[in-house]
């Protein structure tokens, strides 16, 4: 019998395969920060109809559907939208489909918040992010007069792979670089929010953690297959140069100059964070 094809939509990760391990390697970075964003709007959460984009396995909505009155969700791949699924259950104030949040199905008007997590990467392949522009006339027009836009991304700092905030990125340089320029830099989509005349425009840095916590302690780790379907930064390296990858980490281990590069990436993240929270509002 032929398998199905399950659909998927980033521009160069298939998280129809890295989905199947994705929430044992990470947790939902930022929570805490986007619901006290939510709590400072003029509607209380309560009351809030919320849209998540890109929701993965649904980790997020998961949790933010205790707190709201309904929360809507749009994603790309099949094995995210699965997942997300059996995850909420029978939940009755989630309403999830699959689809492109660069064309949303939804009217104008909808929703008092819109937030994206560590999706933008994953919308262009051109160096002038065109897709993002589609993205934020799309987020502008499904929010309500007054709505908030959460976006939830990462600076090229944090990224950097000799000075930034994870520390298996020294090991994959040249992946890193490849994802890296597939982030708009956070003053670049700043200015893009302004002449959307998007108002109060604020960057916050949350505080948590993007991996589970075996990652900050256990640089093994990054030697299992299953790790690689943590960070779609892997989509970037063919299987040889997974290899060559894997012997300067077991370099790394056996000289111990591993550790020292996990202690110098925790300092760095406890600086700058390990993400960025965008938030902005739709004008009334
Ligand atoms: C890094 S994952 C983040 C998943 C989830 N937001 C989280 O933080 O756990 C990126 C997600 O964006 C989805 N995605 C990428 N481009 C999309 C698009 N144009 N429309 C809908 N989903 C998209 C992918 O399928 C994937 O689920």
């Amino acid at each position: 019998m032929k398998e199905k094809i399950k659909r998927n939509i980033s521009s160069y990760c298939n998280y129809n395969k890295t989905f199947t391990m994705y929430d044992q390697l990470r947790q939902p970075n930022g929570l805490r920060k986007l619901l006290q964003i939510f709590q400072r709007t003029d509607i209380p959460i309560e009351k809030q109809k919320v849209l998540e984009g890109g929701f993965g396995t649904g980790t997020y909505i998961d949790h933010i559907r205790h707190y709201v009155k309904e929360i809507y969700g749009v994603e790309g791949s099949d094995e995210g939208f699965e997942q997300a699924l059996q995850k909420i259950g029978n939940a009755t104030n989630v309403y999830l489909q699959l689809g492109n949040i660069l064309s949303l199905p939804f009217s104008n008007d909808s929703f008092h918040v819109y937030m994206v997590n560590q999706v933008l990467h994953h919308l262009d392949t051109e160096p002038g992010y065109p897709n993002l522009n589609v993205f934020l006339r799309e987020s502008i027009r499904v929010l309500k007069p007054g709505g908030v836009l959460t976006i939830n991304t990462s600076s090229k700092e944090q990224m950097n792979p000799h000075f930034g905030v994870y520390w298996n990125y020294k090991y994959i340089e040249k992946a890193v670089r490849a994802m890296q320029a597939r982030f708009i830099p956070i003053d670049e989509l700043i200015s893009r929010m302004e002449k959307l005349q998007f108002a109060d425009i604020k960057t916050t840095i949350p505080s948590g953690k993007i991996f589970q916590e075996q990652y900050y302690n256990y640089p093994y780790i990054a030697l299992k297959p299953n790790f690689l379907k943590g960070d779609s930064v892997y989509c970037f390296l063919s299987q040889d140069e997974i290899e060559e990858a894997n012997a300067r980490i077991r370099a790394g281990l056996e000289d111990r100059s591993i550790y020292k590069e996990m202690k110098r990436a925790a300092e760095r993240a406890a600086e700058i964070g390990e993400a960025v929270i965008i938030s902005a509002r739709k004008p009334s």
